[in-house]
């Protein structure tokens, strides 16, 4: 469970006071598929920065499975922070380095190393043969699976989406959103996803919160609806659209 309790946050630039978050307070529960969406500049991507502790905010606290952020110590944080992965519009994968090494780079960064549990997470992806090619050497689809295993293979808790398919087309953001889907029903994963894409909240989401100028105004049930089974051969779907 992930409780946010009246959370502000204002940023400070050239002496002015931008409030990104207005008293915001929200409950997402363990293993929910959470969609955000509002306008740009509305705080989605500040809201996420403050799970994961990219940013501190200026008022209220964030409880993770009851525990506070505000009264854990450094050690505490740090611990939680790992149990937390993000993914992002552009993928932010190390240019000089290939797919696998870039999987392994969270486990090096906490001093660790697990070959076996990186081949599973590139198999998992379907990016097992694309392992020793470089980031410039793949699709925009290829290069987000690849940054889902990174996010994978730390065994997060809790993964942060912010609008991972907003430079895919529809067919590479449909596959992205299967495998964000197969992630959280396999691993449990809480996904949380930003986007600007109703169709694809609608399609995939649980419950959706709307952001307008760092206010939360509502949290929504999707009503799950016939979901419209895309085909998985390109050729077929444009055919079908077009016909
Ligand atoms: N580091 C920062 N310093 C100053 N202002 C910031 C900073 N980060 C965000 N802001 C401001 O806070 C507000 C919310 O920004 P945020 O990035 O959270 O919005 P967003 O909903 O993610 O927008 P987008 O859809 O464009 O990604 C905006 O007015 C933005 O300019
Ligand atoms: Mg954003």
């Amino acid at each position: 469970m992930i409780e946010l309790k009246n959370i502000s946050k204002i940023y400070q630039q050239n002496q002015k006071n931008i409030t990104a978050l207005n008293s915001v307070s929200l409950r997402i529960k363990p293993n929910e598929f959470f969609g955000l969406v509002g306008e740009s500049g509305s705080g989605k991507s500040t809201l996420l920065k403050l799970m994961n502790r990219l940013e501190v905010p200026t008022s209220g606290d964030i409880l993770i499975n009851g525990q506070s952020l505000n009264q854990m110590n450094e050690q505490e944080l740090r611990k939680m922070v790992q149990k937390t992965a993000m993914i992002f519009q552009q993928f932010n994968l190390l240019q000089n380095q290939t797919v696998k090494q870039n999987v392994k780079l969270p486990l090096k960064l906490q001093g660790k190393s697990d070959d076996a549990l990186v081949a599973n997470v590139l198999e998992f992806v379907g990016m097992t043969p694309f392992q020793d090619k470089y980031p410039v050497q793949l699709s925009g689809g290829q290069k987000q699976r690849v940054a889902i295993a990174r996010a994978l293979v730390t065994k997060p808790d809790i993964l942060l989406c912010d609008e991972p398919t907003s430079a895919l087309d529809s067919q590479n953001s449909f596959e992205v959103m299967k495998l964000l889907k197969q992630v959280q029903t396999e691993f449990g994963t809480t996904v949380i996803f930003v986007s600007h894409e109703l169709p694809l909240i609608k399609q995939w989401c649980q419950r959706a919160g709307i952001m307008e100028k760092g206010n939360l105004l509502a949290v929504i049930e999707v009503e799950p609806e016939e979901v419209v089974t895309q085909s998985a051969n390109y050729y077929q779907q444009v055919v079908e659209y077009l016909q």
